[in-house]
């Protein structure tokens, strides 16, 4: 960990008039440039950092069924600079031309893998995934890459509950500085992790809020089944059975 006291980035947060919401004990969100709200008291960061590439996906429903655009977002630039203000415990997406400089920052690299189940036609089937620490049992998961409906690059809720369970254990806090949609979020929820969400773009931040919302108002037993899918998740997608 590398801040002092639990409410001191909260309190630096808003001193810099950045959005702070506690949605419960164990989630708090805040609207604000990650860069200037790290550090965070917490035990990992796990996120989906913004790769560079301009590419989003634009999704399918059946095999060979696909659309894909070309845009460059203002927010998508590849930057390391959150690691020189993230705890010794990260795991984090990572465009292929970006593992060599992330294992660089880290002391023992491991390379982890998302194995797509629909990758776009003559388009990569894995995504790799650089952490700090190993994952006991699989190294590699397997996850439908489909439906993105709340954020363009929404991530698979198991994928990321994998990597909660894997760096995590049951009371730690994991900060994604990179929220979008909220999915490392209700990975937490649902794991009994606290969760400590940072994004800077106003409407993806509302987007997270009130899926965060939706899972609380969830009931939950994380330490009986902590990789359990839901009916909330089932709702999000359902024309896919999203694993
Ligand atoms: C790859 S997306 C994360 C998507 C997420 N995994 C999901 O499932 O919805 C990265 C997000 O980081 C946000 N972002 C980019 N730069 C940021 C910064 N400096 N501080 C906070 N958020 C930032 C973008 O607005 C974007 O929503």
């Amino acid at each position: 960990m590398k801040s002092g006291n639990e409410e001191g980035y909260r309190e630096s947060a808003k001193a810099q008039g950045f959005e702070v919401v506690k949605l419960s004990e164990s989630v708090t969100i805040i609207l604000g440039d990650c860069l200037m709200v790290m550090p965070v008291d917490c035990s990992a960061v796990i996120t989906d950092q913004p790769y560079g590439t301009g590419w989003i996906r634009g999704g399918g429903k059946k095999a060979g069924d696909f659309s894909r655009r070309l845009e460059r977002s203002d927010w998508d630039v590849f930057s390391l600079a959150w690691m020189e203000k993230a705890p010794a415990r990260v795991a984090a997406f990572c465009p292929i031309q970006g593992i060599w400089e992330m294992c660089m920052r880290l002391k023992k690299p491991h390379i982890l893998k998302y194995r797509k189940t629909n990758p776009a036609p003559f388009g990569s089937d894995c995504e790799p995934i650089v952490s700090s620490h190993s994952i006991t049992g699989e190294w590699e998961k397997t996850a439908y890459n489909g439906d993105n409906p709340l954020h363009p690059c929404q991530k698979p809720i198991n994928l990321l509950v994998w990597l909660v369970n894997g760096l995590t254990s049951i009371g730690d806090s994991v900060c994604d500085p990179f929220m979008g949609s909220g999915t490392t979020g209700v990975a937490c929820i649902r794991t009994g992790r606290k969760f400590i969400g940072i994004e800077r773009d106003p409407v993806h931040f509302a987007t997270a809020r009130a899926r965060l919302e939706r899972e609380l108002a969830q009931p939950h037993l994380p330490a009986l089944c902590p990789a359990a899918v839901t009916s909330a998740e089932q709702d999000e997608f359902p024309t896919t059975g999203n694993q």
